[in-house]
């Protein structure tokens, strides 16, 4: 897998065509690695320009991810997914969410599925089982997770025939998750660290006033300032070195370009890398509110802080 991919949520603000204008130009660029979500409305349109740049399929890395609504219906979401993509197969199909509550796209963090539910084992592993038929049609070659903690993926692990080779999870310098990162690699899961920029144009719908911001860090900015790169890039360049995959969204030439070129260039200094190490502020920034499936809880109660699965 490519150690930077581009992702593709264009935020509920840019356009199916601005995000698959990007991708064009991103792989032209250079990047061989996209991070796609059916849910993300656009991939009948990325698929085109992914087939304009005449970049032969076996020099790309594709991942796609199967929506909440569509637990029950893996082998059918993959296959639209795959048409809408114009591919034969996927390199990586996660599931996006473990909870399989369906919410409108864009609905307010307050609303409430009727139909919310927790994580029930059970339900997730038939929906796993139909992941790894996926891999045995040869739809995907390889199959993972999303917004997974460790309780969660102690289950799996224990029950899965094909084990999830990645696990797709907020990292950015404000939000480490040292305990799960540790966890996943210690398992032979790969981390794709998703928001690697602390996210600053998601939608004002998963944004809270304790929120921090991570290109205004001192330390990031220090360092930036220091090595003449933008605070973006010091973001990418920890991201790749402490050994996770950052999917960071851009459609803006200039900065998707010097997300990608800032590889290029001296790694940080073990001095920087510790520096960095010392700002987590376990700042989560998607915090999965709408996935809530009994009133007066908390978001913290999605990701299992106690260590124990939450009903
Ligand atoms: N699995 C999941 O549940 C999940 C959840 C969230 C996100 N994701 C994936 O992760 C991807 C990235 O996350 P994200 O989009 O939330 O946040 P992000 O990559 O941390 O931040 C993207 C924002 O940063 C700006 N930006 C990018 N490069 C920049 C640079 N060099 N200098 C200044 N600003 C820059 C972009 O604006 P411009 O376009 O103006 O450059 C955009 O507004 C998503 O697109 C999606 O593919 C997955």
């Amino acid at each position: 897998m490519p150690a930077i991919g581009l992702g593709t949520f264009g935020s509920d603000h840019v356009s199916a065509d601005e995000v698959a204008t990007a991708v064009k130009g991103a792989i032209h660029a250079g990047y061989r690695h996209l991070d796609c979500a059916s849910v993300y409305g656009n991939e009948h349109r990325i698929g085109p320009a992914i087939q304009q740049t005449g970049i032969p399929r076996e020099q790309l890395w594709i991942t796609s991810k199967l929506w909440n609504d569509m637990h029950s219906r893996v082998i059918e979401s993959c296959r639209k997914t795959l048409a809408d993509l114009k591919l034969e197969q996927l390199d990586m199909y996660l599931v996006h969410w473990p909870f399989p509550n369906f919410h409108p796209p864009g609905c307010s963090v307050d609303s409430r599925s009727p139909d919310a539910s927790p994580y029930i084992h059970a339900n997730f592993m038939k929906t796993w089982r139909e992941m790894e038929k996926l891999v045995d049609l040869g739809l995907t070659r390889h199959i993972g997770t999303s917004n997974m903690t460790i309780p969660k993926l102690e289950l799996l692990l224990r029950d899965a025939r094909i084990k999830p080779a990645v696990n797709e999870m907020e990292l950015h310098p404000h939000f480490q998750q040292p305990e799960l990162f540790d966890y996943v690699r210690a398992n032979g899961i790969e981390p794709i660290g998703y928001s690697p920029l602390g996210s600053p144009g998601r939608p004002e719908r998963d944004r809270t006033p304790d929120d921090t911001v991570d290109v205004e860090d001192p330390v990031i900015v220090e360092i930036a300032q220091r090595l003449g790169i933008q605070p973006a890039a010091a973001c990418i360049k920890w991201a790749v070195q402490r050994g996770q995959t950052p999917i960071p969204f851009s459609v803006k030439p200039k900065n998707y370009i010097a997300n990608l070129e800032c590889l290029k260039s001296e790694p940080l200094s073990d001095a920087d890398m510790q520096a960095i190490a010392g700002i987590d502020k376990r700042c989560r920034l998607i915090k999965g509110q709408v996935f809530l499936w009994k009133d007066n809880q908390s978001w913290e109660d999605l990701w299992d802080p106690d260590g124990v699965i939450k009903t």
